[in-house]
């Protein structure tokens, strides 16, 4: 019988921001689909302010703590670090290529903080849910006039004689026409990436999910419960231990 051991790798702002941000990617996703869909769904047009107002809120929630993880990719544990969660660095091809082959071989390596593979996702993730939150503000800005850049826009936009602060959502009468024109042109690519990333977040996620599971299965690493508790539970040497990393 291999003997177990117990190390403690997630902290407490990393498992927080895991799970806060499962929650809103979850609700982000469901409302924004309903906000594509709305008019397959009969939804009115009050219906979709409202779904756009609750979209956005929730994605205020979402970008506070992202913010607050890439502060903490400075700050945190060495496995909450940048080096740790995105692939690179000395040796990392030849720590994938053995991680690959010995997962094949069914013989898997183990490791305390993301494995070789698990970086290529988590990077991935990282950088359309970054991607979804800048270009979800500048939306919410030129739609509904929500900060940071709501104001600017509203400044841009407004009849000459009508007060920025003033301007509401969906009454032209209030805008001045060309200059309407040309902030829709500005915002348009940014639509166009919030709407491709949504997709790719999609794939995205169910890959992670999907290769937890799988590698739950295939090392017995604890890694779904240690994102609960913080600690893995691990039978053989992890490759990225570190002396005095175990207790
Ligand atoms: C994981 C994060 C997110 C996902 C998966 C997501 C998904 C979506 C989807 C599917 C749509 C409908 C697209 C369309 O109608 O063309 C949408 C629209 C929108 N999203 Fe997000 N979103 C995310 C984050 C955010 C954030 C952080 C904000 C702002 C704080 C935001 C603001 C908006 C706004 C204002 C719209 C309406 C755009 C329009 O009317 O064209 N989103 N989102």
């Amino acid at each position: 019988m291999p003997e177990l051991k117990s190390y403690a790798v997630w902290d407490v702002s990393t498992r927080w921001f895991h799970w806060i941000n499962a929650l809103c990617v979850i609700m982000l996703a469901f409302v924004g689909f309903m906000i594509l869909n709305a008019g397959n769904l009969d939804i009115s047009n009050a219906g979709k302010v409202a779904l756009k107002k609750m979209h956005i809120w929730i994605g205020f929630v979402f970008v506070l703590n992202l913010t607050w993880r890439i502060v903490w990719a400075f700050l945190g544990n060495r496995y909450a670090r940048w080096q740790s969660v995105f692939p690179g660095g000395r040796g990392y091809l030849h720590a994938l290529r053995s991680y690959l082959a010995a997962f094949i071989a069914g013989r898997p390596e183990q490791y305390l903080g993301h494995n070789p593979a698990g970086r290529l996702g988590i990077a991935a993730v990282f950088l359309l849910i970054t991607l979804q939150a800048i270009t979800g503000l500048i939306l919410a800005g030129t739609d509904l006039f929500y900060p940071p850049i709501g104001p600017w826009i509203a400044h841009w936009i407004a009849a000459p004689g009508i007060a920025p602060e003033s301007l509401i959502p969906y009454a032209p009468e209030r805008y001045d026409a060309a200059s309407y024109e040309s902030m829709r042109a500005f915002r348009k690519p940014f639509a166009v990436a919030h709407l491709y990333s949504f997709y790719g977040l999609v794939v995205v996620v169910i890959l992670h999910v999907t290769a937890v599971i799988i590698t739950e299965l295939r090392e017995g690493g604890s890694i779904i419960s240690a994102m609960f508790t913080g600690r893995k539970i691990i039978s053989k040497r992890p490759v990225d231990e570190e002396r005095n990393g175990h207790d």
